[in-house]
């Protein structure tokens, strides 16, 4: 065997491995930073909305202000659901899991409006992008209140629009800039589980949706964007901030893995994770009842204290989730809006310079044997 095909020994999940090359983003330089085309996350949360974050990332700089607005126009004219997608979602039952709802929609409109030829990629991502809230919305409401709705908003940023469809009004300024911030801190985040998954689809020459939906269906485990609202779960099971650390306490006893917390690339800590934080106590402030932030900060220092594990992004945005009134279902769908900006920047990046992903594997099986015909077993 050469030195390049070196055999894993146990399960390595790849950590650590080069497997292709990015002009996208940078995640973990230094143990902590994350740069989108080279901007610090931190900074774009604060400055940019998430519109101007997809643009950097599908175009591989920020955007002026006529070309801001042209873009927000663009993805604004993307809301509308043809009838064949709203038969499908009526169809889906009530009870399934808005991801699978997610990828389900993604499928069902690359069929309906696939893709010809990959002069469309932006087109199919603006379209994706628009229309993604509008189909979960849709759903829900059909399901919840047989309501069929006019999934078009007023709102130009996806965030308003998205907690516009949900709560059936506008949302208050901070819920909007909250919300529109998380977008940006989920919209990129180099070779990750789904990411890949979206390379290794299109690398066989296979569509655009087939990239995205492979993409969702990866996002949906709990310990990739699932986590979202499996810290949710754990943050309700307390009741004060003692209760959490004497749980948190006997969780770890048991080896629990706590959602939310560690993370296979950053070795110090999360950028991201402090950002939303703030967003996260701005929220409990505004409501006047900061109990969900609370018991969350002392899960921090409990992990932190016993574990040296920092929280990742997925647990703070549970409890500012929470607080903008969106049901934990919806969690993950929400880092669906956001990261197909940054699945289809690295489709686009795949397709430019392909090669078919098609790693090895290290045969611990039997060795070659006579076959015994089924009559002498
Ligand atoms: N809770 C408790 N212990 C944890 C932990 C967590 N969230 N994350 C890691 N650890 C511990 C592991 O038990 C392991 O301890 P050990 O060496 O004593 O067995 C050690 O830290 C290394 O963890 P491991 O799972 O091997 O690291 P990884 O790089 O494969 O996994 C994650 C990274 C993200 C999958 C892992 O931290 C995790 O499962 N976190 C919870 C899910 C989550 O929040 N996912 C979202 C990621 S953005």
């Amino acid at each position: 065997m050469s030195d390049k095909a070196k055999p894993a020994t146990g399960s390595t999940g790849m950590a650590g491995m080069v497997v292709g090359n990015t002009s996208v983003c940078t995640v973990g330089k230094g143990g902590h930073g994350l740069h989108y085309r080279g901007f610090a996350v931190e900074e774009l949360a604060a400055n940019a909305c998430f519109e101007e974050t997809a643009y950097l990332l599908l175009n591989g700089e920020l955007p002026n202000t006529s070309q801001l607005a042209d873009y927000r126009a663009r993805l604004k004219a993307q809301r509308g659901i043809p009838g064949a997608i709203k038969d499908i979602l009526e169809q889906l039952p009530g009870h399934a899991h808005p991801m699978d709802v997610m990828r389900t929609a993604c499928s069902a409109l690359g069929c309906i409006e696939p893709e010809t030829n990959q002069n469309n990629q932006d087109k199919i991502t603006d379209r994706l992008l628009g229309i993604f809230p509008s189909v979960l919305l849709y759903w829900h409401h059909f399901h919840d209140s047989g309501q069929r709705i006019d999934t078009n908003t007023p709102e130009d940023s996806i965030a308003g629009h998205f907690l516009h469809l949900l709560h059936g009004k506008p949302a208050s300024e901070l819920q909007q800039r909250a919300c529109d911030a998380s977008l940006t801190l989920y919209a990129e985040h180099g070779f990750n589980a789904s990411t890949f998954a979206s390379r290794v689809a299109v690398a066989t020459l296979a569509d655009f949706y087939s990239g995205i939906t492979a993409a969702i269906g990866t996002l949906s485990g709990p310990l990739h964007g699932g986590a979202n609202e499996a810290a949710m779960e754990l943050i309700q099971r307390f009741d004060s901030p003692d209760d959490a650390e004497a749980g948190i306490l006997k969780a770890l006893e048991t080896k629990e893995k706590i959602m939310g917390f560690g993370h296979r690339v950053y070795k110090i800590c999360d950028p991201r994770s402090d950002v939303i934080k703030g967003w996260s106590k701005k929220l409990a402030d505004s409501l006047g009842d900061d109990k969900l932030y609370r018991i969350s900060e002392r899960i921090e220092e409990v992990m932190m204290r016993e574990k040296k594990l920092f929280p990742n992004l997925d647990f703070f945005s549970a409890s500012a989730y929470h607080q903008m009134g969106i049901p934990t279902g919806m969690f993950t769908p929400i880092f669906v809006f956001s990261r197909t900006a940054g699945w289809a920047a690295h489709i686009v990046e795949q397709r430019a310079d392909n090669k078919l992903i098609r790693p090895s594997a290290n045969y611990i099986g039997p060795e070659p044997r006579a076959f015994t015909p089924i009559d002498q077993r």
